[in-house]
């Protein structure tokens, strides 16, 4: 969505609006191909409006205000294996969306802000297309150094169109206290989870919402948030908020649908 420098300061949510295609996460790094192999591309005709995660063969996590405008008969497909936008790659995995769950309280104020979407096909798993695990329900990441990546816009408040590479970009970032984040912006829910960047110059933005915050233990990484708003992008930020994937074990199960 295109938001004004007025609706900017109370939220924004990070999807992309029409016409910000080659824009990127703010001050991210180039993601080696294969980093993120569970990040995906959410496109609406040609136009890449969101991200999403891959969990498992059938079904890709996003952001429920992704899939807002569903009266709007656009197909969306979703890219898995992709690195560099700017061109079809031979690694791509071109999936349609048979089925769209969003969460059923989602609302602008009331966030809840996650969809899970059913894919015609399943993926095929590969060095450049893998699921990501869930976080353990109710468990909290606080103060630990996380990442998020994104094809989003890098520059705030509006991306020019092919400043930048396609190349996907992530930010490592830190997940913050809840009680500090509630007070820092304004609002923040149980089912969400924040994290921001100590120097305040990076950040999700516009194109990133409906992508993955992962954090990373023994076993590797793990999905702890999916990308859903913040205040600005990328000038003095103090905290993006995000999904908080550890709330959400019984949708995420009951909504995925049985093999048929
Ligand atoms: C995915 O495939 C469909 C059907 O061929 C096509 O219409 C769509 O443009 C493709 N998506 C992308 C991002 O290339
Ligand atoms: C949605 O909200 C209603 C009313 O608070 C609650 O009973 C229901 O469990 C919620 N649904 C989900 C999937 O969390
Ligand atoms: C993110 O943190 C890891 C681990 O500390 C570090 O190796 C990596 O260089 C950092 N990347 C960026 C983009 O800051
Ligand atoms: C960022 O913060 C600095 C220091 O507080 C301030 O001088 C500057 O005007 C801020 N920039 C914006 C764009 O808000």
């Amino acid at each position: 969505m295109i938001l004004t420098a007025s609706v900017m300061i109370v939220i924004s949510m990070f999807s992309a609006g029409q016409g910000d295609a080659d824009i990127q996460i703010v001050d991210g790094e180039d993601a080696t191909p294969g980093q993120f192999p569970w990040q995906v591309a959410i496109f609406q005709g040609t136009h890449r409006k969101c991200g999403g995660s891959i969990i498992d063969r059938r079904h890709v996590i996003s952001a429920a205000h992704c899939f807002g405008d569903d009266h709007f008969p656009i197909p969306r497909s979703i890219i898995a294996g992709g690195h560099d936008m700017s061109k079809e790659e031979p690694t791509w995995q071109n999936r349609s969306i048979c089925h769209i769950s969003r969460h059923p309280n989602h609302t602008t104020s009331d966030m809840m802000d996650l969809v899970i979407l059913v894919l015609s096909q399943p993926w095929e798993y590969n060095e450049r297309v893998q699921p990501i695990r869930l976080a353990p329900a109710d468990s909290d990441q606080e103060g630990q150094v996380c990442t998020t990546s994104g094809w989003g816009a890098r520059e705030y408040p509006h991306a020019v169109a092919n400043n930048t590479p396609n190349i996907l970009q992530y930010i490592n970032t830190t997940i913050m206290n809840q009680q500090k984040c509630f007070d820092t912006l304004g609002k923040l829910k149980e089912t969400e989870i924040c994290a921001y960047d100590p120097t305040g110059n990076r950040s999700p933005c516009y194109g990133d919402s409906g992508g993955p915050l992962v954090c990373y233990d023994e076993k590797g990484p793990y999905l702890v948030g999916v990308v859903s708003w913040g205040k600005e992008c990328g000038i003095n930020v103090t905290a993006a908020a995000y999904a908080r994937v550890a709330k959400y074990h019984d949708f995420i199960f009951c909504r995925k649908k049985p093999k048929h």
